[in-house]
């Protein structure tokens, strides 16, 4: 049995054994989380990250793809890399931000790992409205939790109006 959670805080002090990064393509670092993974779990994350440029990944990780490093000095032992689309009202990207939840998945259930923390992807710099963020990653992981044997997936939010929406999409009782 899979518990699917929600719970107020910062991503990178979860004890867990994946935290998925809101990256950009270039795997290089940014702001929000991207910056708050790299700053609190050092150096070795962007170094595995450049080697993932200089292989696999010459181009940058494509918008809706995962891939995992080292979590550095994170308290989880991975790190999962994953690349939301930029909110926009000309076409719906929508399957790309599901992507990003089951494409994390596949990769966590890869690695084994039993418990994943997520951020509420794309709603921060890409500008996607939580309402909707929040369906879509709910709906996304529900419909992919049985990829690996988790016993926890954990959405991490930042602020209250996330972890509201996160409530409303989980169907729990708003506090
Ligand atoms: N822990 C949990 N959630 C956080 C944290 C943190 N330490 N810091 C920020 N957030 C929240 C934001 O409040 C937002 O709700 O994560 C959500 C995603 O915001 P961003 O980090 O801006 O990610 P995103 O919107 O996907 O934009 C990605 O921003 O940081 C750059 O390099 C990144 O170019 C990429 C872009």
């Amino acid at each position: 049995m899979t518990d699917i959670t929600r719970v107020l805080g910062d991503i990178t002090e979860q004890h867990v054994d994946a935290v998925v990064n809101a990256a950009n393509s270039s795997l290089l670092g940014g702001g929000g989380v991207d910056g708050a993974i790299h700053r609190r779990g050092g150096p070795e994350i962007l170094a595995e990250c450049r080697r993932l440029r200089a292989s696999r990944y010459g181009r940058g990780l494509p918008t809706g793809q995962a891939v995992a490093t080292t979590a550095g000095r994170l308290p989880a032992r991975w790190v999962i890399h994953t690349v939301g689309p930029v909110h926009t009202e000309e076409e719906d990207r929508s399957a790309l931000l599901a992507s990003c939840y089951r494409e994390s998945l596949r990769v966590a259930a890869e690695l084994g790992a039993a418990t994943v923390a997520f951020p509420a992807v794309s709603t921060g710099v890409y500008r996607w409205p939580l309402a909707d963020a929040a369906r879509i990653a709910v709906r996304a992981v529900r419909e992919t939790s049985r990829a690996g044997d988790f016993t926890e997936l954990r959405f991490v939010l930042f602020d209250p109006r996330a972890y509201e929406a996160f409530g409303e999409a989980l169907g729990e009782a708003t506090a």
